[in-house]
């Protein structure tokens, strides 16, 4: 029997209103809410504090902290969304599955989904040890004799060291070499997100390059869950997080092939609909797993300019249970706009000068505080090639300056 939530659409604000409750509501959540209210869908947005992006086009918004199991259910009781998507890692997730299993709300893409992946050793031992995908070595340590000791018995330098539980980078270091350790291992303590002393140190591979490769899962004409794929999505990260990225990536067949047959493998072990980031390392024809987000992407911030459907379109259409189509319409760049200073309400000069590029556009995610590596909004343009549309996108970024208000 297919949920009523998937074989109908309400009216907001009525009593047979489809309702979607975002878990996180900044940039790439504001987006999916965007999409969601275009089809007339019922959409309440929660982040931890006031404002987020996506509250700004959401029906309802609430602040509460949501790893706060207690405050979490309060406010799934409260607005009983038949659809539950968490945007971000940081969530009770625990408290997610028992509202699963209660029948309360469906969990995009799963519940547990949302738990393996918040977690890197969750979906690390998933990918490499149950499914045996190739991924980098690794080991985790919960102290600095332990994460030495996996060093010298075999992961060998370079290595990274990331807490596990952490997201964009944070608390990441290289090392190099012996004198690194100790430094690496404070960091991750310092930076992780809860204050578990805990790290994965994975060997470091030396790719040619990396991407994301968007993977969606939807129900198909065969009325059962299909899997698709978009066309792979290169980028650069600097200090673990994205500042550019396009599509399509040029790959040779095999890789591409090996990469979208572990991007199959994981999100069907992770199950649900919904879209999924795999993140993969490519070296000529060897991919390397590395992580997966089951939620949008923010490499996938792209789509914006270079699909017929951006990620955010297909993430919503595969949540309510619609056909997706995941073709690519022209190639396309994104650049990361930075705020560039601490400060609240700060304001952009050079919006006109920037999209008088060819082929451009532009999101101002509307973030009511600034930090200075803070993204405050994404350049996207088109173009012949993907080289050109880099070269535009980064244009465009440069010429939006952020000023204090
Ligand atoms: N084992 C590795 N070898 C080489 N580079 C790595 C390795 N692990 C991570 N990196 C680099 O660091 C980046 C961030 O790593 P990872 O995705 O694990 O961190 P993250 O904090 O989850 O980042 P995000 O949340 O932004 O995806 C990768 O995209 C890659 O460029
Ligand atoms: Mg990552």
């Amino acid at each position: 029997m297919t949920a009523p939530h998937l074989s109908r659409i309400g009216t907001p604000l009525s009593p047979s209103a489809t309702r979607v409750m975002l878990l996180g509501a900044g940039e790439l959540g504001k987006e999916v809410i965007i999409a969601l209210q275009r089809f007339g869908v019922e959409v309440i947005a929660v982040d931890r504090y006031p404002n987020a992006p996506g509250m700004q086009v959401a029906h309802r918004a609430h602040v509460i902290a949501m790893t706060d199991a207690a405050a979490l259910r309060a406010v799934i009781e409260a607005e009983r969304p038949h659809l539950i998507v968490p945007e971000i890692e940081a969530i009770a997730t625990a408290e997610l599955l028992k509202i699963e299993q209660e029948g309360i709300a469906e969990v995009i893409p799963t519940a547990r989904a949302a738990q393996l992946t918040m977690n890197r050793e969750g979906i690390r031992r998933l990918a490499a040890e149950e499914l045996g995908l190739p991924t980098s070595r690794y080991a985790f340590a919960n102290s600095l004799a332990e994460l030495q000791a996996a060093i010298d018995s075999g992961i060998g330098y370079p290595c990274v060291v990331k807490p596990v539980m952490s997201s964009s980078g944070k608390g990441q270091s290289v090392l190099r070499a012996p004198p690194d350790v100790e430094k690496a291992w404070n960091y991750a303590l310092e930076s992780g997100r809860v204050k578990e002393a805990r790290v994965i140190v994975e060997a470091f591979i030396d790719f040619e390059y990396e991407i994301t490769q968007l993977t969606v899962r939807a129900i198909g004409a065969s009325g059962q869950v299909e899997t698709c794929f978009c066309e792979p999505i290169g980028h650069v990260q600097v200090a673990g997080d994205y500042v550019e990225s396009w599509q399509p990536q040029a790959m040779s067949p095999l890789a591409l092939q090996r990469s979208r047959a572990i991007a199959a493998q994981v999100t069907g072990a992770l199950g649900g609909r919904g879209i999924f980031g795999v993140e993969l390392f490519v070296r000529g024809n060897t991919v390397w797993f590395s992580e997966v987000s089951p939620r949008p992407h923010d490499t996938g911030l792209v789509t914006l300019a270079s699909q017929r459907l951006s990620e955010f379109e297909l993430h919503a259409r595969a949540i309510l249970g619609l056909p997706v189509d995941t073709a690519l319409r022209r190639p396309a760049a994104s650049a990361v706009v930075y705020g560039g200073m601490a400060e609240q309400g700060i304001a952009f000069e050079g919006v006109a000068d920037a999209l008088a590029v060819p082929e451009s556009d532009l999101r101002l995610f509307g973030k009511p505080e600034s930090f200075v590596k803070r993204r405050m909004g994404v350049a996207v343009a088109n173009a012949d090639t993907t080289d050109e549309a880099r070269a535009r996108a980064k244009l465009v970024a440069s010429r939006v300056r952020p000023v204090k208000a």
